[in-house]
Protein backbone atom coordinates (compact mmCIF):
# COMPACT_ATOMS: atom_id res chain seq x y z
CA UNK A 1 0.00 0.00 0.00
CA UNK A 2 3.37 2.21 1.04
CA UNK A 3 4.13 2.10 -2.85
CA UNK A 4 0.99 2.62 -4.06
CA UNK A 5 0.20 5.99 -2.27
CA UNK A 6 3.69 6.52 -3.18
CA UNK A 7 2.97 6.10 -7.01
CA UNK A 8 -0.24 8.29 -6.41
CA UNK A 9 1.89 11.15 -4.86
CA UNK A 10 4.57 11.32 -7.67
CA UNK A 11 2.27 10.70 -10.93
CA UNK A 12 -1.63 11.70 -9.77
CA UNK A 13 -2.45 8.63 -11.39
CA UNK A 14 -3.74 5.25 -10.39
CA UNK A 15 -5.79 2.77 -12.57
CA UNK A 16 -8.88 1.12 -10.95
CA UNK A 17 -7.56 -2.01 -9.12
CA UNK A 18 -5.15 0.30 -6.94
CA UNK A 19 -7.97 2.56 -6.58
CA UNK A 20 -9.83 -0.21 -5.05
CA UNK A 21 -6.91 -1.51 -3.14
CA UNK A 22 -6.68 1.81 -1.04
CA UNK A 23 -10.28 1.98 -0.37
CA UNK A 24 -10.56 -1.35 0.97
CA UNK A 25 -7.85 -1.03 2.78
CA UNK A 26 -8.68 0.98 6.12
CA UNK A 27 -5.75 0.22 8.36
CA UNK A 28 -3.84 2.82 4.88
CA UNK A 29 -6.62 5.61 5.41
CA UNK A 30 -4.00 7.60 7.96
CA UNK A 31 -1.21 7.41 5.58
CA UNK A 32 -3.38 8.15 2.64
CA UNK A 33 -4.98 11.29 4.14
CA UNK A 34 -1.09 12.34 5.45
CA UNK A 35 -0.08 12.00 1.51
CA UNK A 36 -3.28 13.95 0.30
CA UNK A 37 -2.80 16.62 3.31
CA UNK A 38 0.92 17.11 2.04
CA UNK A 39 0.17 17.42 -2.05
CA UNK A 40 -2.78 19.83 -0.43
CA UNK A 41 -0.20 21.80 1.05
CA UNK A 42 2.20 21.68 -1.91
CA UNK A 43 -0.73 22.57 -4.62
CA UNK A 44 -3.36 24.69 -3.10
CA UNK A 45 -1.43 25.91 -0.47
CA UNK A 46 -2.74 26.36 3.25
CA UNK A 47 -5.84 28.78 2.48
CA UNK A 48 -9.52 27.50 3.03
CA UNK A 49 -11.33 29.32 0.76
CA UNK A 50 -15.52 30.36 2.49
CA UNK A 51 -18.00 29.75 0.23
CA UNK A 52 -21.14 31.02 1.49
CA UNK A 53 -24.26 28.77 0.71
CA UNK A 54 -27.93 29.81 0.60
CA UNK A 55 -30.31 27.12 0.21
CA UNK A 56 -32.43 29.41 -1.69
CA UNK A 57 -35.40 26.70 -3.03
CA UNK A 58 -36.41 22.83 -1.03
CA UNK A 59 -38.75 22.63 -4.12
CA UNK A 60 -37.94 19.89 -6.13
CA UNK A 61 -39.04 17.93 -9.19
CA UNK A 62 -37.42 14.59 -9.07
CA UNK A 63 -37.65 11.89 -6.43
CA UNK A 64 -34.17 10.48 -5.83
CA UNK A 65 -34.26 7.73 -3.19
CA UNK A 66 -31.75 9.19 -0.79
CA UNK A 67 -33.08 13.11 -0.87
CA UNK A 68 -35.28 14.46 1.78
CA UNK A 69 -36.27 17.26 -0.73
CA UNK A 70 -37.86 14.52 -3.23
CA UNK A 71 -41.26 15.15 -4.97
CA UNK A 72 -42.79 12.58 -2.67
CA UNK A 73 -42.15 13.70 0.49
CA UNK A 74 -45.29 15.50 1.67
CA UNK A 75 -44.31 16.00 5.18
CA UNK A 76 -42.04 18.94 4.14
CA UNK A 77 -43.16 22.52 4.14
CA UNK A 78 -41.50 23.80 0.92
CA UNK A 79 -40.25 27.20 0.76
CA UNK A 80 -38.53 30.18 -1.93
CA UNK A 81 -36.59 32.99 -0.83
CA UNK A 82 -37.30 36.12 -2.55
CA UNK A 83 -34.95 37.65 -4.44
CA UNK A 84 -34.36 40.26 -1.48
CA UNK A 85 -34.28 37.95 0.95
CA UNK A 86 -31.04 36.25 -0.96
CA UNK A 87 -29.25 39.38 -1.94
CA UNK A 88 -29.94 40.18 2.01
CA UNK A 89 -27.86 37.55 3.00
CA UNK A 90 -25.35 37.99 0.32
CA UNK A 91 -24.55 41.36 1.79
CA UNK A 92 -23.84 40.13 5.49
CA UNK A 93 -21.82 37.40 4.40
CA UNK A 94 -20.03 39.53 1.83
CA UNK A 95 -19.42 42.15 5.08
CA UNK A 96 -17.56 39.01 7.09
CA UNK A 97 -14.81 38.40 4.09
CA UNK A 98 -17.24 35.98 2.00
CA UNK A 99 -16.31 36.01 -1.62
CA UNK A 100 -18.37 33.09 -2.60
CA UNK A 101 -21.87 32.93 -2.59
CA UNK A 102 -23.41 29.57 -3.37
CA UNK A 103 -27.00 29.27 -4.66
CA UNK A 104 -28.16 25.57 -4.09
CA UNK A 105 -31.52 24.62 -4.53
CA UNK A 106 -33.99 21.54 -5.68
CA UNK A 107 -34.61 21.17 -9.25
CA UNK A 108 -37.28 23.86 -9.35
CA UNK A 109 -38.68 25.03 -12.46
CA UNK A 110 -40.04 28.35 -11.13
CA UNK A 111 -36.16 29.72 -10.87
CA UNK A 112 -35.79 30.20 -14.39
CA UNK A 113 -32.69 32.29 -15.69
CA UNK A 114 -35.16 35.39 -16.18
CA UNK A 115 -35.84 35.31 -12.97
CA UNK A 116 -32.63 34.72 -11.83
CA UNK A 117 -30.38 37.08 -13.54
CA UNK A 118 -31.52 40.25 -11.42
CA UNK A 119 -30.49 38.25 -8.80
CA UNK A 120 -27.09 36.89 -10.01
CA UNK A 121 -26.66 40.35 -11.28
CA UNK A 122 -26.75 42.64 -7.78
CA UNK A 123 -24.07 39.83 -6.47
CA UNK A 124 -21.84 40.18 -9.17
CA UNK A 125 -22.00 43.92 -8.65
CA UNK A 126 -20.91 43.13 -5.15
CA UNK A 127 -18.10 41.83 -6.11
CA UNK A 128 -18.41 37.75 -5.27
CA UNK A 129 -18.33 34.84 -7.57
CA UNK A 130 -21.48 32.87 -7.88
CA UNK A 131 -21.79 29.46 -8.01
CA UNK A 132 -25.53 27.82 -8.71
CA UNK A 133 -26.67 24.68 -8.36
CA UNK A 134 -29.95 24.18 -9.65
CA UNK A 135 -29.59 20.32 -11.58
CA UNK A 136 -30.19 19.58 -14.60
CA UNK A 137 -31.40 22.04 -17.16
CA UNK A 138 -30.78 22.43 -20.79
CA UNK A 139 -27.51 23.74 -22.62
CA UNK A 140 -29.46 26.58 -23.67
CA UNK A 141 -30.51 27.71 -20.11
CA UNK A 142 -26.40 26.94 -18.71
CA UNK A 143 -25.95 29.26 -21.73
CA UNK A 144 -27.96 31.64 -20.51
CA UNK A 145 -26.73 31.63 -16.57
CA UNK A 146 -23.59 32.21 -18.07
CA UNK A 147 -23.91 35.06 -19.30
CA UNK A 148 -25.99 35.81 -16.90
CA UNK A 149 -22.77 35.97 -14.91
CA UNK A 150 -22.88 32.67 -13.27
CA UNK A 151 -19.35 31.87 -12.84
CA UNK A 152 -19.10 28.15 -11.55
CA UNK A 153 -21.88 25.55 -11.24
CA UNK A 154 -21.99 22.16 -9.12
CA UNK A 155 -23.82 18.96 -10.39
CA UNK A 156 -22.89 15.94 -8.33
CA UNK A 157 -23.52 13.18 -10.58
CA UNK A 158 -23.84 10.76 -7.61
CA UNK A 159 -22.94 7.57 -9.20
CA UNK A 160 -21.49 6.66 -12.40
CA UNK A 161 -22.76 3.05 -12.31
CA UNK A 162 -25.75 2.65 -14.86
CA UNK A 163 -27.60 0.04 -12.70
CA UNK A 164 -27.32 2.13 -9.34
CA UNK A 165 -28.44 5.27 -10.80
CA UNK A 166 -31.17 4.03 -12.56
CA UNK A 167 -32.50 2.31 -9.44
CA UNK A 168 -32.15 5.54 -7.27
CA UNK A 169 -32.80 8.06 -9.78
CA UNK A 170 -36.29 7.12 -11.18
CA UNK A 171 -37.22 9.21 -14.54
CA UNK A 172 -33.78 10.52 -14.43
CA UNK A 173 -30.53 9.20 -16.47
CA UNK A 174 -26.97 9.01 -16.17
CA UNK A 175 -26.83 9.67 -19.83
CA UNK A 176 -28.86 13.13 -19.68
CA UNK A 177 -26.22 13.42 -16.12
CA UNK A 178 -23.47 13.32 -18.38
CA UNK A 179 -24.94 14.99 -20.66
CA UNK A 180 -25.28 18.49 -18.82
CA UNK A 181 -21.94 17.99 -16.98
CA UNK A 182 -20.35 17.89 -20.87
CA UNK A 183 -22.38 21.39 -21.74
CA UNK A 184 -21.31 23.03 -18.38
CA UNK A 185 -17.35 22.17 -19.20
CA UNK A 186 -17.98 23.03 -22.87
CA UNK A 187 -19.56 26.40 -21.86
CA UNK A 188 -16.36 27.08 -19.38
CA UNK A 189 -18.28 27.67 -15.93
CA UNK A 190 -15.93 26.58 -13.30
CA UNK A 191 -17.77 22.62 -13.32
CA UNK A 192 -18.20 20.84 -9.43
CA UNK A 193 -19.42 17.36 -9.30
CA UNK A 194 -19.13 14.38 -6.91
CA UNK A 195 -21.13 11.70 -5.63
CA UNK A 196 -22.16 10.34 -2.18
CA UNK A 197 -20.18 7.33 -0.60
CA UNK A 198 -21.44 4.49 1.39
CA UNK A 199 -25.10 4.46 -0.78
CA UNK A 200 -26.51 0.71 -0.59
CA UNK A 201 -25.57 -0.92 -3.49
CA UNK A 202 -22.29 0.67 -4.44
CA UNK A 203 -19.32 -0.68 -4.57
CA UNK A 204 -16.01 0.36 -4.07
CA UNK A 205 -15.11 -0.36 -8.30
CA UNK A 206 -17.56 1.34 -8.88
CA UNK A 207 -16.25 4.74 -6.28
CA UNK A 208 -12.79 4.11 -8.08
CA UNK A 209 -14.85 4.69 -11.85
CA UNK A 210 -16.22 7.70 -10.71
CA UNK A 211 -12.81 9.04 -9.22
CA UNK A 212 -11.40 7.80 -12.64
CA UNK A 213 -14.41 9.56 -14.43
CA UNK A 214 -13.89 12.94 -12.85
CA UNK A 215 -10.06 12.96 -13.39
CA UNK A 216 -10.77 12.23 -17.22
CA UNK A 217 -13.30 15.32 -17.21
CA UNK A 218 -11.13 17.23 -15.64
CA UNK A 219 -13.73 19.27 -13.02
CA UNK A 220 -12.35 21.88 -11.04
CA UNK A 221 -14.18 20.85 -7.86
CA UNK A 222 -15.21 17.31 -6.43
CA UNK A 223 -17.74 17.11 -3.55
CA UNK A 224 -17.84 14.33 -1.52
CA UNK A 225 -20.19 13.05 1.45
CA UNK A 226 -21.24 10.01 3.20
CA UNK A 227 -24.55 9.04 2.25
CA UNK A 228 -26.73 9.68 5.34
CA UNK A 229 -30.66 7.79 5.44
CA UNK A 230 -33.28 10.27 5.74
CA UNK A 231 -36.62 8.55 7.17
CA UNK A 232 -39.07 9.96 4.73
CA UNK A 233 -37.34 8.52 2.16
CA UNK A 234 -37.67 4.74 0.49
CA UNK A 235 -33.78 4.50 1.70
CA UNK A 236 -34.93 5.00 5.23
CA UNK A 237 -33.59 1.51 6.38
CA UNK A 238 -30.44 1.65 4.86
CA UNK A 239 -27.45 2.16 6.57
CA UNK A 240 -25.32 5.38 6.85
CA UNK A 241 -21.83 5.57 4.46
CA UNK A 242 -18.58 5.29 6.89
CA UNK A 243 -17.11 8.18 7.30
CA UNK A 244 -13.42 6.58 6.92
CA UNK A 245 -14.62 5.53 3.85
CA UNK A 246 -15.57 9.22 3.00
CA UNK A 247 -12.21 10.13 3.67
CA UNK A 248 -10.29 8.02 2.03
CA UNK A 249 -12.17 8.93 -1.16
CA UNK A 250 -11.06 12.57 -0.67
CA UNK A 251 -8.08 11.89 -0.06
CA UNK A 252 -7.66 10.37 -3.24
CA UNK A 253 -9.63 12.66 -5.20
CA UNK A 254 -7.14 15.00 -3.97
CA UNK A 255 -4.29 12.48 -4.98
CA UNK A 256 -5.50 11.86 -8.43
CA UNK A 257 -6.10 15.62 -9.13
CA UNK A 258 -3.77 17.66 -7.30
CA UNK A 259 -4.63 21.13 -8.22
CA UNK A 260 -8.78 21.25 -7.82
CA UNK A 261 -11.15 22.56 -5.06
CA UNK A 262 -12.34 20.18 -2.98
CA UNK A 263 -14.98 20.57 -0.26
CA UNK A 264 -15.14 18.93 3.20
CA UNK A 265 -18.62 18.57 2.98
CA UNK A 266 -21.74 19.23 5.58
CA UNK A 267 -22.57 15.71 5.32
CA UNK A 268 -19.29 14.65 7.07
CA UNK A 269 -19.91 16.95 9.82
CA UNK A 270 -23.44 16.08 10.08
CA UNK A 271 -22.43 12.10 10.00
CA UNK A 272 -19.47 12.83 12.74
CA UNK A 273 -18.67 15.73 14.52
CA UNK A 274 -15.66 17.08 13.46
CA UNK A 275 -15.45 14.88 9.94
CA UNK A 276 -15.12 18.35 8.35
CA UNK A 277 -11.99 19.03 10.01
CA UNK A 278 -11.29 16.28 9.22
CA UNK A 279 -11.97 16.40 5.83
CA UNK A 280 -9.48 19.34 5.76
CA UNK A 281 -7.02 17.38 7.01
CA UNK A 282 -7.33 14.70 3.91
CA UNK A 283 -7.24 16.51 0.73
CA UNK A 284 -10.12 19.47 1.29
CA UNK A 285 -9.08 23.15 0.84
CA UNK A 286 -13.16 24.76 0.91
CA UNK A 287 -15.71 24.63 3.04
CA UNK A 288 -19.22 26.08 2.73
CA UNK A 289 -20.64 27.45 5.60
CA UNK A 290 -24.88 27.35 5.45
CA UNK A 291 -25.66 31.50 5.53
CA UNK A 292 -29.46 30.64 4.53
CA UNK A 293 -31.49 32.70 6.70
CA UNK A 294 -34.21 31.17 9.02
CA UNK A 295 -37.06 31.07 7.04
CA UNK A 296 -35.60 28.40 4.82
CA UNK A 297 -33.05 27.13 6.62
CA UNK A 298 -34.98 24.39 8.52
CA UNK A 299 -36.58 22.95 5.87
CA UNK A 300 -33.71 21.63 3.37
CA UNK A 301 -33.47 18.58 4.89
CA UNK A 302 -31.90 16.51 2.42
CA UNK A 303 -30.61 14.38 4.81
CA UNK A 304 -31.32 14.37 9.15
CA UNK A 305 -29.18 15.87 11.80
CA UNK A 306 -27.57 18.13 9.06
CA UNK A 307 -24.68 20.10 10.87
CA UNK A 308 -25.90 23.83 11.53
CA UNK A 309 -29.35 23.62 10.65
CA UNK A 310 -30.33 24.92 14.13
CA UNK A 311 -27.32 27.44 14.95
CA UNK A 312 -27.45 31.20 13.79
CA UNK A 313 -25.67 31.75 10.39
CA UNK A 314 -23.11 33.91 11.67
CA UNK A 315 -22.32 32.25 14.85
CA UNK A 316 -21.72 29.36 13.09
CA UNK A 317 -19.36 30.98 10.69
CA UNK A 318 -17.32 32.60 13.25
CA UNK A 319 -16.90 28.94 15.09
CA UNK A 320 -15.56 27.58 11.77
CA UNK A 321 -13.11 30.50 11.54
CA UNK A 322 -12.08 29.92 14.75
CA UNK A 323 -11.59 26.15 14.01
CA UNK A 324 -9.83 26.37 10.77
CA UNK A 325 -7.43 29.10 12.48
CA UNK A 326 -6.58 26.66 15.21
CA UNK A 327 -5.89 23.74 13.06
CA UNK A 328 -3.19 25.82 11.14
CA UNK A 329 -4.76 26.80 8.35
CA UNK A 330 -5.38 30.36 6.88
CA UNK A 331 -8.98 32.01 5.78
CA UNK A 332 -8.20 32.39 1.70
CA UNK A 333 -7.92 36.17 0.55
CA UNK A 334 -8.88 35.47 -3.23
CA UNK A 335 -12.52 34.38 -4.59
CA UNK A 336 -10.78 30.87 -4.81
CA UNK A 337 -11.22 30.07 -8.50
CA UNK A 338 -9.30 26.78 -9.62
CA UNK A 339 -5.74 27.43 -10.99
CA UNK A 340 -5.51 25.22 -13.69
CA UNK A 341 -1.98 24.44 -15.13
N1 LIG B 1 -27.23 11.80 2.40
C1 LIG B 1 -26.12 12.46 1.99
N2 LIG B 1 -26.10 13.29 0.93
C2 LIG B 1 -27.25 13.46 0.25
N3 LIG B 1 -27.53 14.18 -0.84
C3 LIG B 1 -28.84 14.01 -1.14
N4 LIG B 1 -29.41 13.17 -0.27
C4 LIG B 1 -28.45 12.81 0.62
C5 LIG B 1 -28.41 11.95 1.73
N5 LIG B 1 -29.50 11.29 2.15
C6 LIG B 1 -26.52 14.94 -1.57
C7 LIG B 1 -26.54 14.62 -3.05
C8 LIG B 1 -26.87 15.95 -3.68
C9 LIG B 1 -26.37 16.91 -2.64
C10 LIG B 1 -26.94 18.28 -2.73
O1 LIG B 1 -26.74 16.31 -1.44
O2 LIG B 1 -25.23 14.20 -3.46
O3 LIG B 1 -26.22 16.16 -4.91
FE1 LIG C 1 -34.14 16.84 -5.99
FE2 LIG C 1 -31.46 16.96 -5.90
FE3 LIG C 1 -32.85 15.86 -3.89
FE4 LIG C 1 -32.74 14.60 -6.24
S1 LIG C 1 -30.97 15.04 -4.84
S2 LIG C 1 -34.60 14.90 -5.01
S3 LIG C 1 -32.74 16.32 -7.67
S4 LIG C 1 -32.89 18.00 -4.49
Amino acid sequence: MEDLIKKAVQTASLDEREIVALLSDASCGDALRAAADGVRASTVGPGVHLRGLIEFTNVCRHNCAYCGLRLGNKDLKRYRLSAETIIRAAETAAERGIKTIVLQGGEDMFFTPARLAPIIDKLKSMGLAVTLGLGELSRNDYRALKEAGVDRYLLRIETTDPALYSQLNPGMSLESRMRCLDDLNELDFETGSGIMTGLPGQSLRSIARDLLYFKRLDFDMIGIGPFIPHPCTPLRGAAAGDLGLALRVTALARLLMPGINIPATTAMESLSPGGRMMALSSGANVVMPNITPSEGRPFYEIYPGKAGSSDDPLEYLDTLIADIRNSGRTISEGIGSRRKG
